[in-house]
């Protein structure tokens, strides 16, 4: 993972469909430089998880410019998208999303199957994931027989597998008490330094937003404020 641009300008995004049409992003710019750690915050509605699922290339702006690590993410076609989204880009989820009946190991290794890698060598990477998020020893336990916490390590394991350059966070402590999500936030903010990872975390909590190098505040979609 070597040093990374990220830059979004002018991203706007209106979903139609209601009676009115909702302008969710009214023009938002974004420039990560180097691997840092940009906390997003904002009041309910105000498009942080619509500029989070833009940024996954989960979903495609109306206009603006995005480019990822110099690659013009808007004229990508789906297999291109999906490439960036599968190996470049990791993602979080404030509910954890692990498969319910499946293990720690099995969880991890799922994106590597989709990347190609099977059998001895994933075990092998997968194994290596849950160590360094400090889960070894706990490879076949399945997802209802392990803490909030602990899934969530899992989750993060599972994100950062294929070696992503971007791990997206949207509200990963939200389901946590706080002295987990300490624990977690702490988690990131190691692998931010040691692993030249960029990350984006959507919070509503300011404690949280303090293990960030970097608040963004959006109101109706717009950033309001940046510290
Ligand atoms: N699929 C959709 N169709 C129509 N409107 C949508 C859709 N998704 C989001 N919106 C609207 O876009 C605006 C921004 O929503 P978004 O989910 O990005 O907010 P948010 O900041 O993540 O809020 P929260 O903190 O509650 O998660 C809201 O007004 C929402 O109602
Ligand atoms: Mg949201």
């Amino acid at each position: 993972m070597a040093d990374i641009n990220i830059r979004i300008e002018q991203i706007t995004k209106t979903y139609y469909g209601t009676d009115t049409p909702v302008h969710a992003l009214r023009g938002i710019s974004l420039v990560l430089d180097k691997p840092e750690m940009v906390a997003i915050m904002g009041q309910s509605g105000s498009g942080k998880s619509t500029l989070m699922n833009i940024l996954g290339c989960l979903d495609k702006p109306d206009g603006g410019v995005y480019t990822f690590a110099g690659l013009n993410v808007m004229q990508m076609n789906r297999e291109q998208l999906a490439y960036l989204r599968n190996r470049r880009i990791g993602f979080v989820f404030q509910n954890f999303n692990l498969l319910a009946r499946t293990t720690a190991l099995e969880n991890v290794c799922l994106p590597l199957s989709y990347a190609g890698v099977r059998g001895a060598a994933a075990e092998k990477r997968a194994r290596e994931m849950l160590e360094m998020v400090g889960l070894a020893g706990r490879e076949h336990h399945r997802s209802t027989q392990m803490s909030g916490g602990q899934q969530q390590r899992v989750a993060i394991a599972r994100a950062l597998v294929n070696d992503p350059d971007l791990l997206l966070a949207d509200e990963p402590t939200g389901a946590l008490d706080s002295k987990t999500s300490i624990e977690i936030m702490t988690l990131l903010q190691q692998l931010n330094r040691e692993q030249s990872l960029s990350i984006i975390i959507v919070t509503h909590d300011p404690e949280i937003a303090r293990y960030c190098g970097r608040t963004i505040r959006l109101r109706d979609g717009l950033i309001i404020d940046e510290e």
